[in-house]
């Protein structure tokens, strides 16, 4: 897809906030901090459209950017950051799990994850609750350039171990400083908006 126009439409703290336009939604879930900001704008090649932040937890509201007339991306909140309080994280939970059950126009999830790391008991819950519920998900590992090339695989079976990762699902291995896996992911979206 060419991207000619991105914009940042709204911050939502509620459906009646979603915007009206009937265009399919692309929605980004993981930890805090894990980098689904970097990857929005490296996906519509802009430095700082999604706002990014080294701070973890900033992003606490749907925020829904636009692409052409065709799809929306949605950032969720971040989860597992531990610094703001419990009942708050739960209203944000509801609020998120409403969001991804019943949205009619949601039509993927990417869930980022940490090429580095093992992905964390968060990480493992999030995937097998969208499976359970039978939400689509493709699994994009982020942050590949932190690691040498020779190693990507390993770190790869490693995250599908952990996850016990669906072969019928996608899986992008992602870097937003290389722009890694940009290609492989924007033809994953519009095959699944069927573009
Ligand atoms: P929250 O909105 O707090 O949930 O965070 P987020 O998931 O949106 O993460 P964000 O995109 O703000 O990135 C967090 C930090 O990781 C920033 O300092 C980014 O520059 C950095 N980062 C994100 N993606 C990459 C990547 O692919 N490679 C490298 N080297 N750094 C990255
Ligand atoms: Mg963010």
């Amino acid at each position: 897809m060419k991207v000619n126009q991105a914009e940042f439409i709204i911050s939502a703290v509620g459906p009646s906030q979603y915007p009206p336009d009937a265009l399919p939604e692309i929605a980004l879930a993981g930890r805090s901090n894990v980098g689904k900001s970097s990857l929005i704008n490296r996906m519509i090649q802009r430095k700082n459209l999604a706002r990014t932040s080294s701070q973890p937890g900033k992003t606490q509201q749907l925020n829904y950017y636009k692409i052409n007339s065709d799809l929306f991306f949605v950032d969720l909140p971040g989860y597992g950051y531990a610094r703001v309080s419990k009942s708050k994280r739960e209203i944000w939970g509801k609020f998120i799990e409403e969001y991804l059950l019943h949205r009619e126009y949601l039509k993927l999830v990417l869930l980022v994850i940490d090429l580095r790391h093992p992905p964390s008991k968060d990480d493992q819950a999030m995937y097998s609750w969208l499976k359970h519920h039978g939400v689509p998900v493709c699994v994009v590992t982020t942050k590949a350039d932190k690691i040498t090339k020779g190693h990507w695989q390993k770190h790869v079976k490693i995250v599908k171990e952990t996850l016990q990762f669906d072969k019928s699902d996608h899986f992008v291995l992602f870097s937003s400083e290389l722009g890694l896996g940009k290609d492989e992911l924007w033809s994953i979206i519009e095959q699944t908006i069927g573009y």
